[in-house]
């Protein structure tokens, strides 16, 4: 796969050379997902064979399970050329249109963040998809123009962690839909055994299910704890990963054993502790936490809420009793607690 960059300040990808290694580049390299994984291969080899582009394909799901991963992966696989950027880099329509003019025939266009694309953008994009072809206006006032441009047939692949932010128009658009979930403890082991052996450094066997268990489910999580271990365990031990290098480890990270991470738990204190378990608007939690309010409805609330923590509902996030237990902190003790705030 030749692969172009369109470099732009908004586009931050991984930098990290170990990211990079770690990524898989074959759809049999790519762990998990099993059934997404057999329905692409099948899509894959019939547009092979009949020597068109892949239908549109739409990703969601949050962040590190695989999006970006799968694009490329369907590039490779396709043996085509994958142009990426993301959507708040396109500006203006000028600028979609100059990439869409440079995707050669049934190659691929990567759009992460499609929940941002400017209306101006999404509009040249309908056109862009159903039909190959893409409107420009050329000149101002009485003499503008409207040309039409042709384009090359060619696969969009967009990725996004709000699909609920994506339009109906959009969305009816991608043939190919897929919604990425958290993965299973097993595959999460699966994949810190692959990336060990990439990093060649060795590990015990209980030491990757310690892993697993607290990589919250993301493949990025568990390679990046992978790594942090990597360097315990070159200054604490010989190098090699065991159990209770991990076990200090994730202390030291301040990782509890479901995964949680400070803020997590920061999160779950702020509801009981000063909302009385909530509900409260994402936006009073977000300034009690110090954090943006996408990267606490990104990151942090679907995990919360998928491990039973934290409910979304109308009125505002409430959390569950999973989280007085969790935390050790009891509702009556909560309401003596809720007089200090
Ligand atoms: N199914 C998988 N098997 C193995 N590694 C994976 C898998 N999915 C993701 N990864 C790893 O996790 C990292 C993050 O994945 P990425 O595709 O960037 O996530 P997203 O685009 O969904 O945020 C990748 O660099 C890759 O190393
Ligand atoms: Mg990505």
């Amino acid at each position: 796969m030749k692969e172009t960059r369109i470099s732009d300040a908004h586009y931050i990808e991984e930098q990290d050379q170990d990211e990079k290694t770690l990524r898989p580049r074959q759809l049999a390299e790519f762990v998990g997902q099993k059934k997404l994984k057999t329905n692409l291969a099948i899509f894959i080899q019939a547009a092979k064979k009949r020597g068109e582009c892949l239908d549109h394909v739409f990703f969601s799901g949050p962040p590190g399970l695989g999006k970006t991963t799968l694009a490329g992966i369907i590039a490779n696989e396709l043996g085509s050329e994958l142009k990426a950027t993301a959507a708040p880099a396109l500006e203006k329509a000028g600028d979609l249109a100059a990439i869409l003019t440079a995707v050669g025939k049934n190659n691929i266009f990567f759009i992460d963040e499609i929940h941002r694309l400017k209306p101006v953008i999404e509009e040249m994009l309908y056109t862009a998809m159903e039909d190959y072809k893409i409107d420009v206006v050329i000149g101002q006032g009485p003499g503008a123009r409207n040309i039409k441009i042709p384009l090359e047939p060619f696969t969009l692949v967009g990725a996004t962690t709000r699909p609920g932010l994506i339009s109906r128009p959009l969305h009816d658009r991608f043939g190919i839909r897929a919604r990425l979930d958290y993965y299973k403890t097993e595959d999460i082991s699966e994949i810190v055994v692959r990336s060990a052996r990439i990093l060649t450094v060795e590990i015990e066997d209980l030491a990757v299910d310690l892993i697993a268990k607290c990589a919250r489910g993301t493949p990025r999580v568990a390679n990046r704890i992978l790594r942090r271990m990597r360097d315990f365990a070159e200054v604490w031990g010989n190098g090699k990963i065991t159990m209770d290098i991990v076990t200090r480890g994730l202390a030291s990270l301040e990782i509890d054993e479901l995964g949680l991470d400070k803020l997590d738990r920061e999160i779950l204190k702020a509801i009981i502790l000063k909302y009385n378990g909530g509900p409260v608007g994402c936006e009073t939690l977000a300034i009690s936490v110090g954090e943006s309010v996408e990267t606490i409805e990104d990151v942090y609330e679907p995990y919360l809420i998928q491990r039973g923590f934290l409910m979304r509902t109308p009125r505002g996030r409430m959390v569950t009793e999973n989280a007085y237990q969790h935390l050790k902190l009891s509702k009556k003790r909560n309401e003596d607690q809720g007089i200090l705030f």
